[in-house]
């Protein structure tokens, strides 16, 4: 196994469960130091606990990403863990299957606060110190930032914003710093399970997501992971700014 992050550190949120998890379990495999930022304790120490066993640097830090004071947080354990970072994934993000009508201005703002905020927040703490070394940043948007998905615009609205914040990103802290999205079609992940169990009919739902996609699948979160640990990666040392669907054909057409 190619050990790409040797002594890097890197900081993946959402990182207790679904794609974040797989994101940061490549990167320790890869030999990274990690720090992983989730509000979900209990998921988030099981994940870290984990990865340690098999040998890796694990920080945590249990907060909530739409708060200014978690993205302060992770900033100051960066100080402390020697304030060089190399990585920053942001994968932290809510699912919300509603109608215009069904969607509270309260709920709105949700969405957009884990899912944009959240984001912008831990960037703008920590791109101080990715800059010192050049660095990547790699957010998590969705196919459904390119393609909407049908009852879903506060999601696609907020992933759309995710995309071109990325952008912007790309294109100011050029040369120093990277800056990519990947956008998932659906991921077999809990946030794909509980928005599929809001369905009359969750195995239905299921089909029907499936035949949405050329590949006539779900992705596993590995096949997310890797793009966005390659994207994090030297080997990705050209690309800033790229939109990348990993999304089994669904927005080409
Ligand atoms: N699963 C899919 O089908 C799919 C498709 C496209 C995009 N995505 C995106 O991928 C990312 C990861 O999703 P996933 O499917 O792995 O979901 P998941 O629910 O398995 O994991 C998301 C993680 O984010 C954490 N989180 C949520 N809100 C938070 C907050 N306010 N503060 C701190 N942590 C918070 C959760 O506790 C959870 O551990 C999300 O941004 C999601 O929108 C997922």
């Amino acid at each position: 196994m190619a050990m790409r992050f040797s002594s890097m550190n890197a900081i993946v949120t959402g990182a207790a469960s679904g794609i974040g998890r797989a994101s940061a379990a490549i990167f320790a495999e890869e030999g990274a130091r990690l720090l992983l930022v989730d509000r979900d304790r209990e998921m988030l120490l099981r994940v870290a606990d984990d990865l340690r066993k098999m040998g890796s640097a694990v920080e945590t830090i249990v907060g909530d990403l739409s708060l200014e004071s978690t993205a302060v947080e992770i900033a100051e354990r960066v100080r402390q863990m020697g304030s060089q970072i190399d990585v920053l994934v942001n994968c932290a993000g809510i699912d919300m299957n509603a109608s215009l009508a069904e969607t509270s201005a309260e709920r709105w703002d949700e969405v957009m606060a884990v899912n944009v905020r959240s984001a912008f927040l831990v960037c703008k703490h920590v791109v101080g110190f990715l800059s010192a070394r050049g660095g990547a940043i790699v957010n998590i948007a969705s196919a459904a930032g390119i393609s909407p998905i049908a009852n879903h615009p506060a999601y696609n609205a907020s992933k759309g914003a995710l995309i071109a914040f990325t952008k912007s990103l790309a294109l100011d802290l050029a040369p120093a710093i990277r800056a990519n999205c990947v956008c998932p079609g659906a991921v077999d992940t809990p946030l794909l399970h509980s928005s599929m169990n809001q369905a009359a009919d969750p195995a239905a739902a299921r089909k029907a997501v499936e035949a949405r996609y050329p590949l006539r699948r779900i992705a596993a979160v590995e096949e997310i992971a890797r793009v966005a640990v390659f994207l994090a990666s030297h080997e990705a040392s050209y690309i800033t700014g790229a939109v990348v669907p990993v999304d089994g054909g669904r927005t080409m057409h």
